[in-house]
């Protein structure tokens, strides 16, 4: 029986004055998406116009944290970006997944979560199989190729950061030889 791959990588909660000010600029700038009820993306931004490159040191060491704790860091070579979406009611996204045929993980930060957990994963049948804990500032990790998808928001507003890590290279042996 399927059961998506992902794992909790930890908890990293922002100052609500930074996530405050990213939101409210990335309403000013998706103001017609609003009307169309479609969620705000900065994926679409020129990097210099997205409101959350203030945290680009953060993500780093984000990034940085989860290649090392999968134990890929030093025998990788790997770019990695990231991305808003911003949800209001009726918002969502459809089935998607991340993989551009390379190694690649996928990160989503739940950096203003709604009590909905509205963020799911698919299996091929397009049944949902829930993520169980979306909290403020959890942070899930899963390989890019995984279907998922939000479910429309039914009220308030829900911010998230998702970000893929590519791998280019890796050794074909490990650091420690003895291994
Ligand atoms: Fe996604």
């Amino acid at each position: 029986m399927y059961k998506p791959i992902y794992w909790y990588h930890g908890n990293e909660k922002f100052p609500d004055t930074e996530v405050d000010q990213v939101i409210k600029e990335l309403v000013r700038l998706g103001d017609e998406l609003i009307k169309r009820e479609d969620a705000i993306s900065s994926y679409y931004l020129k990097l210099h116009s997205r409101p959350d490159k203030i945290w680009q040191p953060k993500y780093q060491k984000i990034v940085d944290e989860i290649t090392t704790s999968i134990g890929i860091e030093s025998t990788t070579k790997y770019t990695w970006d990231y991305w808003s979406q911003l949800y209001h009611q009726n918002n969502k996204h459809h089935a998607h997944h991340h993989s551009s045929g390379k190694n690649t993980i996928s990160f989503v930060h739940f950096i203003k979560p709604t009590d909905e957990n509205p963020f799911v994963f698919l299996d091929n049948d397009g049944n949902d199989q829930p993520l169980p804990e979306q909290r403020e500032g959890d942070i899930v990790c899963f390989p890019s190729y995984i279907w998922h998808r939000v479910k429309p928001l039914k009220s308030g507003q829900r911010y998230v950061v998702a970000g893929n890590i590519e791998i280019h290279y890796q050794n074909k042996y490990h650091l420690d030889t003895s291994l």
